[in-house]
């Protein structure tokens, strides 16, 4: 009798250590005191009928309490920059690995922040397993397949949107060579947008590339690609602009317009989901340069507000201090609207005015 009670207790401790094993092995992100302001970036936008985001690094999440803080106040949608992505979610075969993106997932429904997905099939950082190995057309579909119901299920109902196919276009229009199309076909596009909507009906489905924010050769690839998309019944609910700019390549905004209302006129949400812009590119002097780049994003926002079905406005970062533009000139890159210090820019100002002039 007496051996039984000792194991049952031998039996309590090991399960009550591994429980905290476990939680402790998942990197959790400290919450944060909610501090709602009504004129907040978000509450703002809020009234203005659109939402505002934030691509988010997982280390400044978790360690800097301002990050957190200036994040849950601002914004209402936040995008993992990298924690998505098939190198680090999916590292070897048969094995993912969701410790960021379940803290992630967590940090915004706790914070009530809309969650986007990104990227599914992209071509960039995909782990050696795959970029090595040798499968047949079968094996790559069955490997995109997995790739995309297990991340798209584990989520299913949390998800706002999900980027589906990223940067799938050249510049010149022409299906860029990655490995899914050059292993799989052009095919690869339809399935992997109807494989993410049978894994998530609720979720929203995006198309998105950088340079197509004005009307020309790629924007019309774009338009071309989605166009026969919905006309074969393919499930796709929007188009997102990167915008990834500079002062010296701000888009013409009549042409953002006219770009903007051809999407939208097929039934499709537009959106910028990946903004900053750089002022290395500009001229003048750095305070003037910040004006300057105020101005860009204040053309952005005001275009997306007149376009009838732009719904998002979402910054890749949103302060200085971590931004994936490197260093150009020794000079510091500043693309976003919040400095290194998290003190509002220029840009912050022009944005909220826009967001407060209706
Ligand atoms: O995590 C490793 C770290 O362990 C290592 O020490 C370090 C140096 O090698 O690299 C770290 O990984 C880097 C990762 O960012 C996290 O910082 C990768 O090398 C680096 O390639 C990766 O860059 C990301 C890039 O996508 C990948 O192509 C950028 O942060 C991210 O901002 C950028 O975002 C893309 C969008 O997903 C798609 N649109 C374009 C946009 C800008 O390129």
């Amino acid at each position: 009798m007496k051996h039984r009670i000792v194991l049952a207790l031998v039996v309590v401790v090991l399960v009550t250590f591994s429980i905290l094993f476990r939680a402790s092995a998942i990197p959790s992100i400290p919450a944060v005191a909610s501090e709602t302001s009504s004129t907040s970036l978000r509450a703002l936008a809020q009234k203005r009928g659109i939402n505002i985001g934030a691509a988010v690094d997982f280390a400044p999440l978790q360690n800097d309490p301002d990050y957190r803080a200036v994040l849950t106040r601002e914004f209402d949608i936040m995008v993992p920059e990298n924690a998505w992505k098939f190198e680090y979610v999916h590292p070897t075969r048969g094995h993912y690995d969701f410790t960021q993106v379940d803290a992630l997932m967590a940090f915004a429904k706790a914070n009530n922040l809309k969650m986007r997905g990104h990227p599914l099939a992209w071509h960039h950082l995909i782990p050696p397993w795959v970029t090595k190995g040798n499968f047949t057309r079968d094996e790559w579909i069955a490997i995109l397949r997995e790739h995309i119901e297990t991340l798209v299920g584990r989520y299913r109902g949390q998800v706002y949107i999900w980027d589906v196919v990223n940067e799938a276009i050249n510049r010149d229009g022409s299906l860029r060579d990655t490995i899914w199309l050059r292993n799989i076909g052009p095919e690869y596009i339809d399935l992997a947008y109807r494989w993410t909507h049978e894994a998530d009906p609720q979720a929203l489905l995006f198309y998105c590339d950088y340079a197509t924010e004005e009307l020309g050769q790629k924007s019309d690839a774009v338009y071309d690609l989605v166009r026969g998309m919905l006309q074969r019944g393919v499930p796709l609910n929007g188009v997102g602009f990167q915008a990834h700019l500079g002062l010296s390549y701000a888009p013409k905004l009549k042409s953002l317009a006219k770009n903007f209302k051809r999407f939208g006129e097929l039934g499709l949400e537009v959106q910028f989901t990946e903004l900053d812009v750089k002022v290395q590119d500009g001229v003048g002097s750095w305070d003037s340069r910040l004006v300057e780049q105020g101005k860009v994003y204040a053309g952005l926002l005001k275009t997306c507000l007149e376009a009838q079905t732009c719904t998002a406005f979402t910054t890749w970062g949103f302060t200085d201090r971590y931004t994936w533009i490197g260093d150009l000139t020794g000079l510091g890159e500043a693309p976003l609207i919040f400095d290194k210090s998290y003190r509002p820019k220029p840009a912050y100002d022009a944005i909220k005015d826009v967001l407060q002039t209706e």
